[in-house]
């Protein structure tokens, strides 16, 4: 038995903040809640990031949730990436159920169920804040790897994006894009003044590029390139008070998670661009949340988990934490997980000697404990505990603590299909972004330069025109491409970032 006013004494000037700080249960010794000890977490430290971790069913996203709304409550908003669709109930007040009141009862913290205020947002068409990008907003490097192209397309792209750049031809979509290759290839006028001021481009690397975007486009990409482009800025919405929660629901992509990774970098270099260096404001401006970050970091490659990286030590000084939710730390890469402040730790089952490895590996990292047997402690913390270690406001690791999580003020459970159509109709938000606009781009401005031409030319012209065989642009818009699009779009994603940082981006 571990002397239990130790204990308390000692954990409680470790977990006691001298500034703001959320509280996110209590803690337990010897299997039992003890009321004396809040594990309150500084909102000074937030920004230095953290991991949820814990095997299926033991509370992860229920603690993402409470988390959430308790920064809510400090006026924090935060942007959930919410890939099993399971997180919408934090816009409704959570049920009178006897299992919350005796949670809650159990800690002896005040319980009131109260819905957040909450936007739904997506990057695939649904109901929700409609996210988008322009084609400008890519840029021809990112652009180019996206579409898988080589070195001599690659060099076209860049060529194209220039030209449009001179003529001042914006590129907003993807048909844009097409209208002007097709413009350059297929017009006298075009081909001309390309041939004379960049050199000319053979109709295989056109076909090439073309056939790219084609796939590009059957991968659902379409939706996303447009504009109006998405601020970053209406990520940090506030009402009566309590920050907003931005949840992205992206269940429907989970079987396109590379998208989702280089839509999260992006967000990330938008993000690192816009927002300004915070001083030491003593809590964060904003906190994402990334439940299911295994998907990411399973598909990503070397240079998207290099800017990962890169971008988590980038982003802090904005004020804002990154938060990754995953069943085992082994999921997220050392190089990320090395820069986690916090961890919060739910039960891991040893069932084969790979997990035995990661329950040994997530031990081993943990700040060493007298109070618990930690490795045989982990696999028998009840749905709803948690091992959670934080950064104190001096920025030095917390004692680890078996911590009794509260519950949810908010519902437990997903909204229905009403109450998401209320919501997305009542909000703003979802209006500023519901109509692509389609302002004059490229393509409005070289379709009609197009037709003048063709009715500028003699009749006889005018027919070959019209009867002329299919173009080399026709015939692959027409035919169906590969569909390598989102592995490659994965893959560069970073470059994109890194494009945006340099600026090379806009
Ligand atoms: N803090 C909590 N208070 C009350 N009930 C909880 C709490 N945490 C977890 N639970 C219960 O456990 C269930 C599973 O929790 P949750 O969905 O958060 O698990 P998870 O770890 O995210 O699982 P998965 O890996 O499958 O997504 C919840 O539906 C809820 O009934
Ligand atoms: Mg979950």
């Amino acid at each position: 038995m571990a002397d239990k006013a130790k204990f308390i004494e000692e954990l409680q000037a470790k977990y006691t903040a001298k500034g703001e700080f959320i509280t996110l249960g209590k803690a337990m010794l010897d299997g039992e809640v003890v009321k004396e000890v809040d594990i309150n977490i500084p909102l000074k430290t937030i920004n230095r990031h953290g991991l949820i971790a814990g095997a299926t069913g033991t509370g992860k996203t229920k603690t993402l949730q409470v988390f959430a709304e308790q920064l809510s409550h400090k006026g924090i908003p935060s942007l959930v990436l919410d890939v099993k669709g399971d997180f919408s109930g934090i816009a409704e007040p959570g049920a009178d159920i006897p299992i919350i009141k005796e949670r809650y009862a159990k800690t002896g913290l005040p319980y009131e169920a109260q819905s957040f205020p909450v936007e739904l947002m997506t990057i695939s068409g649904e109901k929700g804040v409609k996210l988008r990008a322009t084609v400008t907003e890519f840029g021809p490097l990112l652009l180019s790897k996206i579409l898988d192209l080589n070195d001599t397309q690659s060099s076209i792209m860049s060529i194209v994006f220039k030209y449009s750049d001179d003529k001042g031809l914006p590129l907003i979509d993807l048909e844009d894009l097409k209208k002007l290759l097709q413009y350059l290839t297929d017009n006298d006028q075009g081909k001309a003044d390309l041939k004379q001021n960049y050199g000319s481009i053979s109709p295989a690397s056109l076909g090439a590029i073309l056939r790219s975007i084609v796939a590009l486009e059957q991968q659902g990409a379409t939706e996303f390139f447009g504009e109006p482009s998405f601020d970053v800025h209406d990520l940090l919405q506030t009402r009566d008070g309590k920050g907003v929660v931005n949840i992205l629901r992206v269940q429907d992509i989970q079987n396109q998670p590379q998208l989702f990774s280089t839509f999260m970098l992006s967000l990330f270099a938008e993000i690192y661009m816009t927002f300004p260096e915070e001083g030491d404001t003593g809590k964060p401006k904003f906190v994402m949340f990334i439940d299911e970050a295994h998907l990411i970091f399973n598909e990503a490659s070397k240079t998207l988990l290099a800017q990962i990286e890169t971008m988590v030590k980038l982003i802090r000084s904005k004020g804002v934490g990154i938060y990754f939710i995953t069943q085992v730390p082994g999921d997220v890469p050392e190089n990320v997980l090395s820069q986690l402040g916090m961890k919060i730790q739910h039960a891991l089952r040893g069932f084969t000697a790979k997990d035995r490895k990661e329950i040994d590996k997530a031990v081993e990292n943990y700040p060493i404990t007298e109070y618990y047997d930690a490795g045989q402690l982990i696999q028998n913390l009840g749905i709803g505990e948690a091992f959670i270690t934080a950064l104190n406001e001096k920025g030095i690791p917390t004692p680890l603590v078996h911590t009794f999580l509260i519950s949810p003020e908010s519902r437990m459970d997903v909204l229905t299909d009403a109450e998401v159509a209320t919501l997305t109709n009542q909000s703003a938000l979802v209006q500023k972004y519901e109509q692509s606009v389609n302002k004059d781009s490229a393509y409005e401005m070289l379709t009609t330069r197009m037709e003048q031409a063709v009715q500028a030319a003699a009749p006889e012209v005018k027919a070959t025109v019209t009867k002329a065989q299919p173009s080399i642009f026709q015939e692959v818009i027409g035919s169906r491409a590969g569909q390598n699009f989102m592995s490659t779009l994965a893959r560069e994603g970073a470059k994109f970032v890194l494009g945006m940082i340099t600026g090379k981006r806009r």
